[in-house]
């Protein structure tokens, strides 16, 4: 029996190898006298290996069912090739797995990212979208790396909940009545008995296990409906969030930019092909964004500080500058791509701005809020000390109009042992957009969910 090899196994092979199977899809075919030579990715690695297969070899008869897309097995033998690459299958056999008539979208190379999310189903089949799923997917595991060599619990916190974590009144609703029924008033007979939600974030459960296990972390999907057509908003997308009990700001701020250089060293270190494909054809700047991220130190800035900032830079913003707004991504842009020129991370925003769940500064204006900026995408993570005083979080949930008997729960780790603590989100896709040079969160998501979109 033959064994069977993945493309990049065959590509990395250390010696010559007698019968071998490869498997994959046929990415070009040219005919020559006697001969026809096949390009075919399995999706193991962004290169394709090169087989050549003799006319008059059993399954030859089909080759011409052997176009672009096209499924095929060969067996053969690997070895050294005389062309680019190191090593070539010389087939000795090949046989059709399944045609790609004519009709096949991706014939050509170069589409538009546009046209290329109308085929979702088929564009991991190209260079680049096959890059972005693994990068997707190591960067995965690299972030549980990171966490589990740091002493966090991975929590599983629920996606379907009753609170509105970001106050921000963003949800999908959950229910199983008809919502065309006009004979629905109420939610006495709905699934719950009461009215539920997809999880906007999964903070407030975590904070519970860090009351209880000390350092844990989510990753996991979350869900906003914010009606947002930008380039960095999806209604679904993956947050990571640690929250970590016996921690004040300043420690969480440490955790946040360790493990933003944890990943970037990883994906360096671990992902060479498909970072150098970025480079060349995505991003020119990424390796140097990168490397320059990974060797500065984060600035640290107030929203006070940045605000000053902002309004000496001279320059003209869509959104006007004062104390007290919203930073928007044009002033997350210019202070991390132009004024610092570094990543920063800017903490004590007013309160009035911010979910009911931070830690009031002395001040009584300002909230202990941090968000860490980088150049390419503004925004990448969002996270706080956490209000941890029971009569000073009563107050401020009070001022928010929410309901004491809604969180009953979440105060009461406020009553029982409470303890200074802090997490942050990081958005899982802002940080493959940043490690891709990707400009679109569409493009880093397997099937975006987008306002008026949601195909496959
Ligand atoms: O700043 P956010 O809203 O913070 C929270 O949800 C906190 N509960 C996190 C915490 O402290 N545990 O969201 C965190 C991060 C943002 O910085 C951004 O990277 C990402 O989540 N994010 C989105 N990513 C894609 N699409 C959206 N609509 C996003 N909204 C937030
Ligand atoms: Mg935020």
């Amino acid at each position: 029996m033959s064994e069977k090899l993945l493309v990049k196994q065959a590509l990395n092979s250390e010696s010559e190898r007698p019968g071998v199977v490869i498997e994959g899809w046929v990415r070009t075919r040219r005919d020559s006298k006697g001969f026809s030579f096949l390009e075919i990715n399995d999706g193991s690695s962004l290169a394709s290996l090169q087989a050549i297969a003799d006319v008059g070899i059993p399954g030859y008869d089909t080759i011409h069912q052997m176009t672009t897309g096209a499924a095929i097995r060969l067996e053969g033998d690997l070895v050294e090739s005389p062309g680019k690459q190191k090593w070539e299958l010389r087939a000795t056999s090949i046989c059709l797995l399944g045609g790609s008539p004519d009709s096949y979208p991706l014939q050509k190379k170069g589409h538009s990212p546009e046209f290329l999310r109308s085929i979702a189903h088929l564009r991991p089949r190209t260079n680049l979208y096959g890059a972005i799923l693994r990068t997707r997917s190591k960067l995965a595991a690299a972030v549980h790396r990171f966490f589990l060599a740091h002493d966090f619990v991975w929590v599983h916190t629920p996606l379907i909940t009753a609170s509105d974590c970001e106050g921000a009144g963003e949800m999908f609703r959950v229910t199983t009545l008809d919502p065309l029924d006009p004979g629905n008033k109420s939610f006495d007979n709905d699934f719950f008995g009461k009215a539920a939600y997809l999880t906007v974030s999964g903070q407030l459960e975590a904070e519970t296990f860090a009351c209880a296990l000390g350092r844990v972390y989510t990753f996991g999907p979350t869900f906003r409906a914010e009606n947002s057509n930008t380039t960095r908003h999806a209604a679904e997308f993956w947050m990571i969030e640690p929250e970590m009990a016996f921690c004040d700001l300043h420690g969480d701020m440490v955790i946040a930019e360790d493990f933003i250089k944890f990943l970037i060293r990883d994906m360096l270190e671990s992902n060479q092909e498909d970072m150098a494909f970025f480079n060349k054809f995505v991003d020119k700047t990424l390796l140097s964004r990168l490397q320059h991220v990974l060797d500065t130190p984060f600035v640290r800035c107030s929203y006070t500080e940045a605000i000053d900032i902002l309004l000496q830079s001279g320059k003209k913003f869509e959104y006007p500058v004062s104390w007290g707004i919203n930073l928007q991504s044009e002033h997350e842009r210019y202070l991390t791509e132009e004024h610092f020129k570094s990543p920063v991370i800017v903490y004590n925003y007013p309160k009035s701005i911010k979910p009911f769940y931070m830690r009031l500064n002395d001040d009584g204006k300002t909230v202990t809020a941090m968000d860490v900026l980088v150049p390419g995408i503004g925004e990448i993570i969002g996270g706080s000390q956490r209000e941890e005083r029971l009569d000073v979080l009563i107050n401020h949930m009070k001022e928010q109009g929410l309901k004491e008997e809604d969180y009953w729960w979440y105060i009461d780790l406020r009553r029982f042992g409470s303890v200074p603590h802090a997490g942050f989100g990081a958005g899982f896709e802002r940080l493959i957009m940043f490690m891709t040079g990707v400009a679109n969160i569409r493009d880093v998501l397997p099937y975006p969910r987008t306002p008026r979109n949601c195909d496959f």
